[in-house]
């Protein structure tokens, strides 16, 4: 199959000869096209299920036959896999691991992949520079494949990761019709952040653009992913700065269990867990994450984002629904430190009451969600200031599906030093309701406390909430 490829190539360049010595009029008579391919210097490699590791076939534009060569499946989707930046000049581990996850959700589909290596593995500026001649190839690669096979763009699903997501989006806005989608995989922020829509990725590029932000810390332009939205749907895992399980202490505990081999593996921890959510999200497919829109990372914290009304959430990764907002807005999740990622999300409200003022500031408290299914215990929030009368909201997370919430406990805890006053007479509040919301099922819990009221004092016992009586039988009763 390899040589049978070169073989073509080099029948291509042969020809290419041909026609510039006969002035390039009267060429396209035997292998129509072949002649305005030549200067194409990214390769297609169409990978298989049985092999998703090594580019054995290539489609060549302009070589009809290379196209039946390599078994591509004209009435199935394509996805069309192109990379960043690399270092060494080779693949990276992550393009099998994609490439398997892809054939595993879609057995029939067509996976491609873009080897534009060569242009990659120069200085960072040279190779971003190139995302243009990458995104022009490919784009006269599927304009080459409708024209040639009348195979539908519509079935083209661009995934672009880094550098790779601008080449993506430069691609999308050259084809004559537009691809179906282009996923962004924390697509590249140096020379990009400021750039104008037409030269990076941007929402006109596909019928419909989504990216997820995995690595965007630092300050705008100097972050190495793009901190703005540039897709119809623009996810932030975890705020899209910096990922749990990438920071430094992991970096020691994987450097003395795998050796120091592996540390460039770490530099890239937040930037390709983009790759890996998606994945994530094609081999979990019952389970797709949620994320939600939100004006900004700090109400998202505050829990105050976790609406699904008027497609406020969206499925991350695969699964996601189209949804084109008129203006592109940021959407947020919490996520695990490793597959499967998927978290639950809750926004908790509390009011403390009390008839004296008392004011505290950085207070550490406790909370354990019971279900139907499992439990969530001791799960650990700061509230930077609690103060009688008022009502505070905060997001919480469990790792597991708790099913529907039954009780919860909360616990003030003592501060790490000693305080004499605290010592004397510990502070407390009284707390008749918690109200809860869960952002996975859409469904809002009341807790009321056991007692009339319960008094929640500093350092000492949890206090126990159970699910209110409904209001029908409150009324009944009162
Ligand atoms: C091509 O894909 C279709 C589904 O899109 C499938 O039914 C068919 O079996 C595939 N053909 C081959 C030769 O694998
Ligand atoms: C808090 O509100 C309750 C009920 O409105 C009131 O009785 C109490 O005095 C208030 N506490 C303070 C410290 O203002």
């Amino acid at each position: 199959m390899k040589s049978q490829a070169l073989l073509l190539v080099a029948l291509g360049v042969w020809l290419q000869s041909l026609t510039a010595s006969r002035g390039g009029v009267a060429a396209t008579a035997e292998i129509p096209g072949q002649r305005d391919f030549g200067d194409i210097e990214s390769k297609f490699a169409l990978r298989t299920p049985e092999n998703t590791v090594d580019d054995t076939c290539h489609l060549i534009p302009g070589v009809t036959e290379s196209v039946a060569n390599c078994h591509f499946n004209h009435s199935s989707k394509t996805f069309v896999v192109i990379h960043g930046w690399t270092v060494t000049g080779m693949y990276e581990s992550w393009v099998p691991k994609l490439v398997a996850a892809l054939y595993k959700r879609e057995p029939d589909s067509n996976v491609i992949v873009v080897d534009w290596l060569m242009r990659a593995q120069q200085h960072y500026p040279v190779s971003a520079g190139y995302t243009k001649l990458v995104g022009n190839d490919v784009a006269r690669f599927i304009n080459w494949m409708e024209e040639e096979f009348n195979y539908a763009v519509d079935n083209v699903h661009l995934l672009g990761y880094s550098l790779g997501a601008h080449a993506a989006g430069i691609a999308g806005s050259l084809t004559k019709n537009k691809v179906n989608r282009i996923t962004g995989l924390d697509p590249a922020g140096p020379n990009f952040e400021y750039a104008e829509a037409p030269s990076r990725l941007s929402p006109d590029d596909a019928d419909f653009v989504d990216v997820l932000h995995t690595f965007t810390r630092g300050s705008p332009g100097r972050s190495i992913g793009i901190q703005k939205p540039v897709g119809h749907v623009d996810i932030y895992p975890n705020g899209g700065t910096f990922q749990p399980g990438c920071n430094v202490g992991e970096a020691i505990r994987v450097i003395a269990e795998k050796g120091l081999g592996d540390v460039d593996q770490l530099v890239k921890c937040s930037h390709e867990r983009s790759i890996h959510l998606f994945i994530d999200s094609l081999l979990n497919e019952e389970n797709p994450s949620k994320a939600y829109r939100c004006n900004s990372k700090e109400a998202f914290e505050k829990g105050l984002c976790l609406s699904c009304r008027k497609n406020r959430c969206n499925n991350m990764g695969y699964e996601i629904n189209k949804v084109r907002a008129k203006r592109n807005s940021k959407m947020y999740l919490k996520t695990r430190s490793q597959m499967p990622y998927k978290v639950f999300h809750y926004q908790v409200k509390i009011h403390f009451s009390g008839t004296e003022m008392s004011e505290h500031k950085n207070q550490a408290f406790e909370i354990s969600l019971y279900g139907t299914v499992a439990e969530s215990e001791n799960i650990a929030f700061t509230l930077p200031e609690v103060s009688t009368n008022k009502t505070y909201s905060f997001l919480l997370y469990t790792e597991v599906d708790i099913g529907e919430l039954l009780m919860l406990k909360l616990k003030w805890n003592s501060d790490s030093y000693f305080s004499w006053s605290e010592w004397w007479s510990s502070p407390d509040f009284v707390i008749q309701k918690i109200r809860v919301k869960a952002g996975e099922t859409q469904k809002k819990v009341l807790f009321c406390s056991r007692n009339k009221a319960s008094y929640l004092t500093k350092g000492k016992e949890p206090v126990v909430f159970v699910k209110c009586h409904d209001k029908s039988v409150t009324k009944k009763s009162g």
